[in-house]
């Protein structure tokens, strides 16, 4: 049994089980920050409006301080019997000011306290996720810059399709973390809004000043319905979509480092620092960070899973089931924090193995539809031009041989109007030079896309 706060409506002590089953500080601990933050900008409000005396408004002020210092510093311990953060932090306050920490929670409710908490939290740690973003983007950019004339084998159904370039590759990754950083900012517009003043659900009949708290604590706007404020995690939602995104786009780099670094494949060769070995095979260099990062992908679309399945059923306005949204939310934040802080460093220092990218990219034909191209753009229509080539590459196979050395008779038994040209139109430098359209990987183009990009990140 113990004594809350709101013990007074209920008789007899609450059980120990119940006490350990409602207890949130075990996870909410982390806003504390978020926490003491919002309840200083709420009392100054409070003392601006002549609600509570100035002398209160700035003893709380400093006791908050006082109480952020000695968490920070790890002379004040989190009590692990506290319902919450918040309880723990007024009644921590009350203890150290007296008097005056009994009137910090006026015209306020845990409900509309508990979204302004997550809500700075959110932006605070999305912000810092862009910031990892911004220099993943620089990352990818500056080793594309290294490998515009790198020719790589595309594919498509992890067949050989066409001749790419490892920059323009590496770039395709570049454009969706430039699409995951413009998402997270829209996640951050999403949850700058503030919803003190929204009280348990209906408002508050005291002159809370709004705007004052918004600007104090660098919001753009306040919520607009009491309801909606305290039960909305629409943006918690949002995050962790975005977050799961991230992920999927890590994790299908992560299923291409893998993939690169098997023997069969060796297009790049990992650090040392960023491999790891095997207990019993000495041979062994592994790919664990990728490893990792793909399989921890999984924890964030759990998160969003478990997060829109929490709140299907919610009616209005709070309901206990919403402090679930923590473990998720927290969970997706540092997973993709963590991912990113070993992804970045592992990308920024793996070594391209060119000869082998390209001695792949000279197999199964990368070239044959530049070769069908050639006829074409002499007049053939494509499809039949199509047919020849695939002959062509039928024989091959037969034959055991290569677009490149087939002979000039062969060619021309095929159709009358190969000429010695043939073999510059299937070059493979010619083939990715002359694929110069916007979006191409023909150097030229890659490095507009490469400036493109730089451009928009004020990139040097
Ligand atoms: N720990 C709670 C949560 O995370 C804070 C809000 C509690 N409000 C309440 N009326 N019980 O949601």
């Amino acid at each position: 049994e113990s004594n809350k706060v709101w013990q007074g409506r209920l008789s007899g002590g609450s059980a120990k089980e119940v006490d350990v089953f409602n207890s949130s500080i075990s996870f909410d601990y982390v806003l504390f920050e978020e926490d003491i933050q919002g309840s200083q900008a709420h009392a100054r409000m409070l003392g601006k409006q002549a609600i509570i005396s100035t002398e209160d408004a700035s003893l709380i002020v400093e006791g908050l301080e006082s109480i952020l210092m000695d968490l920070k510093t790890g002379a004040l311990l989190f009590d692990p019997t506290a319902e919450d953060i918040h309880m723990f932090v007024e009644s921590e306050l009350t203890e150290r000011i007296g008097e005056a920490g009994k009137r910090l929670h006026t015209g306020r409710s845990r409900n509309d306290q508990v979204a302004l908490d997550l809500r700075l939290y959110v932006k605070k740690k999305i912000t810092e996720i862009s910031q990892q973003l911004l220099e993943f983007e620089a990352v990818l950019t500056r080793k594309a810059e290294q490998h515009l004339y790198t020719i790589m084998p595309g594919y498509t159904h992890m067949q050989i399709a066409q001749p790419v370039t490892f920059a323009h590759h590496l770039m395709a990754y570049a454009q969706m973390i430039k699409r995951d950083c413009k998402r997270l900012e829209e996640v951050v517009e999403h949850t700058d809004a503030m919803p003190l003043g929204n009280g348990a659900l209906a408002g508050t009949t005291y002159p809370l000043d709004r705007q004052y708290v918004a600007e104090q604590l660098g919001f753009g706007s306040v919520t607009a319905n009491s309801l909606d404020g305290v039960s909305d995690r629409d943006f918690v939602i949002d995050a962790a979509y975005a977050l799961s995104m991230v992920m999927m786009h890590l994790s299908r780099l992560s299923e291409e480092v893998i993939t690169w670094c098997s023997q069969e494949f060796k297009f790049v060769k990992l650090d040392d620092a960023f491999a790891t070995g095997s207990s019993i095979m000495p041979q062994k260099k592994n790919p664990d960070v990728a490893e990792l990062v793909r399989g921890k992908t999984g924890r964030a679309y759990g998160n969003l899973q478990t997060l829109l399945t929490m709140m299907k059923g919610i009616p209005l306005a709070y309901n206990k089931d919403m402090q679930e949204d923590k473990e998720a939310l927290f969970d997706s934040i540092s997973t993709v924090k963590l991912a990113l802080s070993a992804m970045i460093p592992m990308i920024d220092t793996m070594e391209a193995q060119t000869g082998r990218m390209r001695e792949a990219a000279s197999k199964g034909f990368i070239n044959a539809t530049d070769c069908a191209d050639y006829l074409t753009k002499k007049g053939v229509p494509f499809r039949e031009a199509y047919n020849v080539i695939g002959t062509l590459v039928q024989t091959c196979i037969e034959t055991d041989q290569t677009l490149e050395e087939v002979s000039l008779e062969t060619y021309q038994s095929l159709h009358e109007l190969f000429e010695e040209d043939i073999y510059e139109a299937i070059d493979l430098e010619n083939c990715v030079t002359k694929r110069n359209i916007e979006g191409g990987p023909a150097p030229e183009a890659v490095k507009k896309q490469i400036d493109q990009l730089k451009n928009s990140l004020d990139l040097p």
